[in-house]
């Protein structure tokens, strides 16, 4: 079950902060102030005003980017010996997957303590020198924020659930035995899909949306709420730069827990997203943090839609900055893939629904999703650059801030496990227990784990062509893609035609041209189902993006009015013949400049 992936994320990232406070000091890293053109740029972004839709978001997950001392897990250090790749990326912020203290059963997302760094992650010291060390490169860093659920391993909750009187009780929602049963409530991870857990120290039950060991906490508490506050200032006088909130939309909830109607799971966006008050808390946090801090926020989830996703990101109403849904990664997890079509339809809708106020944010992949090049473009090693390219494409050229996820430049694809003791997420493992206690089809679940399992898109980075692709000189905690000699990052720098370059070329030209940032977007063949083509318009700059979705040769007429300004901007292929009717290679992806 993946639904907690339909989800939406809002970066409230404003500003600066300490961010670009000692431009001219060396950092721990050894290096200076912004030393590129790219750098230079993102420092100045930095300083505008809704800086945050200007920016391009790249996402690390750290357990697998970079192994600095051997233990096979992902770094700060190693971060850090990273971080003139990033800066040469050409992205203005990265954000990092949770790096706090955690018992790791859902990989950091199941929180101890906020205020400390996992060790296997590293110490304070080592982040403080991240943070500064991306700082003098023009890059901001927002963090997770997870904050629906802490792990049952957070002091609050070894209190909450030593006694009924506990001050930190009501920090959780609990359900007393003696009322009985709690009425039912699903989870996401558990694995008989039971939210309610029973506890024997209380004789009580209580909530976990996702698994036993992250239990809710509880929102409806002003205390809660204002701990949660205190923790969010504690990051942000540090001089981050904003917060991934995590299952943000599920924080909110009617504490009587009313029976819900029959197959309530099936939607269940409908049912824990939105809760009553969650808006009242989104804009208390405002009030209190967020506009104190020039900084950017992104919730995950929105609701069930563009109308309830609004809600979260008018700049009336003062509460985050950005719109993140999750139609477009739901389009594709069945055996069948997707139609362009329907790809199509869903940008375009979340684009217009969008077109006068409000922000989204634009993404194919991320550490709960696959590889997007094996889900929305094509892996055979024939079309894995072209495709890959093509994908970068259109996230770099669509309006929104795009999200681009580590490896995702490099054409990274699913490592496709055979077995189920090769997976180290619990989400998969506690998923095929669940089939198995149920006498379910394992080989079908296994089956449909290689197309959409989360550890396809957490195999380590794959930096070269050494052991373990250069990501750790130990033994990696999830196995490494055996395809990384083939697809790393070395032979990529090497090579001007890579994937690797090209996603520079794409994030300079949107640095270079605000029609990319700001255009107006239109759809262009709406009924084509290979070819994607729209365009973007602001006042005079206008520019044509058109997409070949398929492994096939395809020609495209432009429509009447339409006329090429001179050569393509960025064309994945090296060939380009201007005329009315483009003769498109296999994936091949264009950015036109219109007269
Ligand atoms: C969404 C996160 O992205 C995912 O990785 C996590 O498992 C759940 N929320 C629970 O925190």
């Amino acid at each position: 079950m993946q639904i907690f992936r339909l989800a939406l994320t809002f970066p409230l990232l404003a500003g600066l902060a300490a961010g670009c406070s000692q431009p001219n000091k060396a950092g721990a890293d050894g290096a200076t102030a912004p030393t590129t053109a790219a750098a230079a740029d993102t420092a100045a972004l930095a300083k505008k005003p809704g800086w945050w839709k200007e920016t391009v978001v790249y996402q690390i997950y750290p357990r697998s980017f970079q192994d600095s001392n051997g233990d096979g897990e992902g770094d700060l250090r190693g971060i850090i010996s990273r971080l003139d790749y990033l800066q040469r990326l050409g992205v203005g912020t990265v954000w990092l997957n949770p790096i706090y203290a955690s018992p790791n059963d859902d990989s950091g997302y199941d929180i101890s303590d906020y205020r400390r760094i996992q060790p296997a992650f590293g110490t304070m010291q080592d982040f403080d020198a991240l943070l500064q060390g991306l700082h003098r490169r023009g890059i901001k860093l927002v963090m997770d924020l997870v904050v629906n659920h802490s792990s049952d391993e957070h002091e609050w909750f070894r209190q909450a659930r030593s006694s009924r009187s506990s001050p930190y009780r009501d920090y959780y929602h609990w359900w007393p035995a003696e009322r009985g049963k709690p009425t039912p409530r699903w989870s996401f991870f558990d694995v008989n899909s039971d939210a309610w857990r029973y506890d024997s120290l209380t004789n009580s039950y209580y909530l976990h949306y996702f698994s036993r060991k992250q239990p809710d906490l509880n929102w409806e508490n002003p205390k809660l709420r204002q701990e949660i506050y205190r923790m969010m200032r504690f990051w942000l006088d540090k001089g981050i730069d904003g917060f991934r909130m995590d299952a943000f939309q599920f924080v909110a909830k009617d504490p009587r827990f009313p029976v819900l109607p029959p197959g309530y799971e099936k939607n269940i966006i409908r049912y824990y997203g939105n809760g009553p008050h969650l808006h009242d808390y989104i804009q208390e946090m405002n009030r209190e943090v967020l506009s104190k801090y020039n900084v950017m926020t992104v919730a995950e989830g929105a609701g069930s839609g563009p109308t309830d996703a609004m809600l979260f990101v008018d700049p009336a109403r003062k509460e985050l900055n950005m719109a993140y849904h999750f139609e477009g990664m739901d389009l594709a997890n069945g055996p069948d893939g997707y139609r362009l079509t329907d790809f199509k339809r869903i940008y375009t809708r979340w684009d217009s629904a969008f077109a006068r106020t409000g922000w989204l944010s634009i993404y194919l992949a991320n550490h709960d999703q696959p590889r997007m090049l094996s889900k929305f473009g094509d892996d055979r090693p024939a079309f894995r650059a072209a495709s890959a390219k093509l994908l970068n494409t259109f996230i770099l050229t669509m309006r929104g801030t795009p999200y681009c996820y580590n490896g995702d430049e490099l054409g990274m694809s699913n490592i496709r496990f055979k077995r189920i003791e090769d997976y180290r997420d619990m989400e998969t493992r506690n998923g095929y227990q669940r089939v198995k206690n149920r006498g379910g089809d394992l080989n079908a679940f296994l089956a449909q784990a290689k197309r959409t399992a989360r550890d396809n898109g957490r195999t380590p980075f794959q930096w070269d062509a050494s052991a373990q692709a250069g990501f750790s000189t130990g033994t990696p905690w999830l196995h490494v893609n055996p395809n990384y000699r083939a697809v790393n990052a070395a032979a990529q720098e090497a090579d001007s035609a890579s994937v690797l370059n090209h996603f520079r070329r794409a994030t300079a030209l949107r640095r270079a041209h605000p029609v990319l940032v700001h255009g107006q977007y239109r759809l262009l063949d709406a009924a084509n189902p290979h070819i994607y083509a729209y365009t973007r318009t602001l006042g005079a700059a206008r520019a044509l993006v058109v997409l070949n979705f398929t492994a096939e040769p395809r020609t495209w007429a432009l429509p009447a009015g339409l006329t090429p300004g001179g050569a393509p901007w960025l064309n994945n292929y090296p060939t380009f013949g201007p005329a009315a009717t483009l003769a498109l290679q296999p994936w091949q992806a264009l950015v036109l400049p219109l007269r």
